[in-house]
C-alpha cells in the first residue's frame, strides 16, 4: 500500500533547480542525501548541525511534488522566519497557527482548498484538532516534516505534549513519508524519535553538532552587577548585532529595559506579547533596526539570520541540547561570532525550579487512572472522555492529562480516537501500576542530570566542543582551537610547572566525572543506522 509519490530526477537537474529557485551553488554535506531519500519517498531523520541548511532538504521536494508538503513546527517566531524567506523566492505558504484571526483561516482554508500552497507550516497543537486534520487530509499530504524533532522525544528539551501525537496525525493523513530534522540529538534520543513516529526503519544522516566559527566562551559572574556590567560593555564595544537569552519573562522585561536606558536599540521577545508585537521586533530584527533582542526561548529554534555575530545567555537553559540551538543563532553565514554563557551558581536553582513542575508527580497520574477506572465501571468505556472533561474531572491542566494519557497510551491501556479518550483495559496489576507512576520519576533524574552537564560544561577546563560532541555522542579532537579553555590552554604554555600540572590534574579529573555522568544520562549509542556522509 504505497501511496506516497516518488520523484525521479537527474542529479544535474536538481542541482540547476536549486540554484534557480533558492539561490545556491552547490548542496552543503548532507543536503543532496537527505533530498535523494525525500524524493524516493523513504523515511528519514537528518541530524545535521544548526544553521546547516536542514530547510532546503524538505523545500526544494516541496517544487516537485505537485501536492503540497506538511511542516510541523514548534514556534510561531519560525514560522514567520520561514514564510518571509519563501515569499521572497515566490514560494507560497500557508501557516496554521493560534495567531490566525477568524477571516484570515477562512481565506486560508479558501487558498488550500484551491490547492494554492506548495508548503504548509503547521503547529503540533494545531494537528490535534480534528476539523484541522480532516482539512489536511483532502490536501492529500506528499510529505511529513517534522522539523526540530528532538522536540518529539519524550527524553528531549521543551516537551511538549502535543508532540506525541503527531504519529496518530501521519496515520490519519495516510502515512505519507516522513522527514525528521534536528541538531541536537543524543543518541539514546534517535531511537525515541523515530519510535515516536512511528518510523523505526527511516534513514539516518548524521553529521554531528560542530559549528568551527562559533568562539564559545564561559564567563563566571558571582558578583551580584557583574552580567550587566559585561552585557552593556560588550554591546557598546562589539561590533555586529546578536541575541540575548534570559531565562524568564520578568527577567527579559527588566533587561530590555535596562539596554533601552542604556541608549542601546533593543527588542523584547517573549511568548507573553501578543502576536502582532512579536512579529514587529522580528521584523525590526530582521531589519538590521535593532543592535539586540533580549529573548526568552519563545525565539531562537530554526532562526536564520545569517549576519548575527554574538548570542549571550545571560541566564542558564535547562540542557546542552538547549543551550546549543540557541548560541546556533550565531554566525550562519559562516563568519566569525561569540557565543559567550554567563553564570552564577544561583542560576541553577531557577531551572531546577523549572524542573520541578514539568512532568505529571505520582498522585496526579493516579487521577487521571482514577478517572478512566469510574468510566468502565459506568459501562461507558467505548463512548470515552475527551480531554478538557477528563482533566476537569480529574483537576488538572489538560496539558498534565495529555501526557498521562499518551503514557497510557503507549502501554496499550487506553486509545484515543476522534479526540475522544477510551479506556480499553484497567492496569493489570500493582507491579503495572508502579512501573506507570514511576516512569515520569526517571524523566525528572535525568533532566536533572542533564541540567548537572550543563554546570560541567560551565566549569570544564577542557576544551568545551570535546565537551559538547562527547555529550551528543560524537567523536572528536581534544583541543578544538575555538573556545576559552582551548585559547587560555594554549596560551599558558610557557606557565610555570606547579600551575600546568595543577590543572592537567584538574582536567583529567573533570573529564572522568564527564564520562561517569555521561555515561548515566546518556546510554550509549545501540544505533547502528546512522550513516555519515563524506560531503
Ligand atoms: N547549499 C547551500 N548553499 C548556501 N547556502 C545555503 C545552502 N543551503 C542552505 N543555505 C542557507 O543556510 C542558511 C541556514 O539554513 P537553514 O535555516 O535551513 O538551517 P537549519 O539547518 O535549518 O538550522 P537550524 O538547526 O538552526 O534550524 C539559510 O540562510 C540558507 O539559505
Ligand atoms: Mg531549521
Ligand atoms: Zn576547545
Amino acid at each position: 500500500m504505497s501511496r506516497r509519490p516518488t520523484r525521479h530526477i537527474t542529479p544535474e537537474r536538481l542541482l540547476q533547480l536549486a540554484r534557480e529557485r533558492f539561490g545556491v551553488e552547490q548542496f552543503r554535506p548532507g543536503q543532496r542525501e537527505l533530498i535523494e531519500a525525500v524524493l524516493r519517498g523513504e523515511n528519514a531523520l537528518g541530524i545535521l548541525p544548526t544553521g546547516a541548511g536542514k530547510s532546503l532538504t524538505y523545500q526544494l521536494p516541496a517544487l516537485l511534488f505537485g501536492r503540497p508538503v506538511l511542516v510541523v513546527s514548534p514556534l510561531i517566531s519560525l514560522m514567520q522566519d520561514q514564510h518571509d524567506k519563501l515569499s521572497e523566492l515566490d514560494i507560497p505558504i500557508a501557516k496554521l497557527n493560534s495567531t490566525l484571526k477568524t477571516s484570515e483561516e477562512r481565506e486560508l482554508v479558501e487558498e488550500m482548498e484551491e490547492g494554492t500552497h506548495e508548503l504548509i507550516y503547521v503547529t503540533p497543537e494545531r494537528l490535534e484538532n480534528p476539523h484541522y486534520l480532516e482539512l489536511l487530509k483532502q490536501q492529500r499530504i506528499s510529505l511529513f516534516v517534522v522539523d526540530e524533532a528532538h522536540c518529539v522525544s519524550q527524553w528531549g528539551h521543551d516537551f511538549r505534549p502535543a508532540y506525541l501525537g503527531l504519529r496518530d496525525a501521519v496515520r490519519e493523513l495516510g502515512r505519507p513519508s516522513v522527514l525528521a530534522l534536528t541538531a541536537t540529538v543524543t543518541p539514546e534520543n534517535v531511537d525515541d524519535i523515530l519510535k515516536q513516529l512511528g518510523i523505526e526503519g527511516a534513514r539516518v544522516i548524521q553529521l554531528g553538532v560542530e559549528r568551527k566559527n562559533l568562539f564559545m566562551e564561559v564567563l563566571r559572574t558571582p558578583r551580584a552587577g557583574q552580567k550587566r556590567e559585561f552585557l552593556l560593555s560588550f554591546l557598546n564595544r562589539e561590533p555586529g548585532v546578536g541575541i540575548v537569552y534570559v531565562a524568564t519573562v520578568k527577567k527579559a522585561i527588566e533587561l530590555h529595559g535596562v539596554l533601552e536606558g542604556a541608549g542601546i536599540r533593543a527588542g523584547l521577545y517573549h511568548g507573553k506579547l501578543k502576536a502582532k508585537q512579536r512579529e514587529e521586533t522580528q521584523r525590526r530584527f530582521m531589519a538590521d533596526e535593532l543592535k539586540v533582542i533580549v529573548a526568552t526561548n519563545a525565539f531562537g529554534l530554526g532562526i536564520d539570520k545569517p549576519d548575527l555575530r554574538f548570542v549571550i545567555h545571560y541566564n542558564f537553559p535547562a540542557s546542552l541540547e538547549a543551550y546549543c540551538q540557541e548560541a546556533g543563532r550565531a554566525g550562519r553565514d559562516g563568519e566569525p561570532a561569540r557565543v559567550v554563557l554567563l553564570y552564577r551558581l544561583e542560576d541553577k536553582r531557577l531551572q531546577t525550579y523549572f524542573l520541578g513542575g514539568k512532568y505529571p508527580a505520582r498522585d496526579e497520574s493516579m487521577r487521571v487512572i482514577e478517572q478512566l477506572r469510574a468510566l468502565i465501571k459506568a459501562g461507558r468505556a467505548g463512548e470515552g472522555i475527551g480531554i478538557p472533561a477528563l482533566a476537569s474531572a480529574a483537576e488538572l491542566s489538560e496539558r498534565r492529562v495529555k501526557v498521562t494519557v499518551a503514557q497510557l497510551e503507549s502501554a496499550g491501556i487506553v486509545q484515543r480516537a476522534h479526540n475522544r479518550v477510551q479506556p480499553l483495559r484497567d492496569v493489570r496489576d500493582r507491579e503495572e501500576l508502579d512501573s506507570l507512576l514511576g516512569a515520569y520519576e526517571a524523566r525528572r533524574k535525568s533532566d536533572r542530570e542533564r541540567l548537572e552537564l550543563l554546570m560541567h560544561y560551565a566549569q570544564t577546563p577542557r576544551c568545551r566542543t570535546h565537551f559538547v560532541n562527547a555529550y551528543f555522542g560524537e567523536p572528536s579532537e581534544d583541543s578544538c582551537g575555538h573556545c576559552d579553555n582551548c585559547r587560555a590552554h594554549g596560551a599558558q604554555v610557557s606557565g610555570d610547572r606547579e600551575q600546568q600540572t595543577a590543572r592537567r590534574m584538574a582536567a583529567r579529573e573533570s573529564a572522568q566525572q564527564l564520562e561517569r555522568l555521561i555515561a548515566s544520562a546518556v546510554p550509549s549509542a545501540s544505533d547502528s543506522r546512522a550513516v555519515k556522509p563524506s560531503a
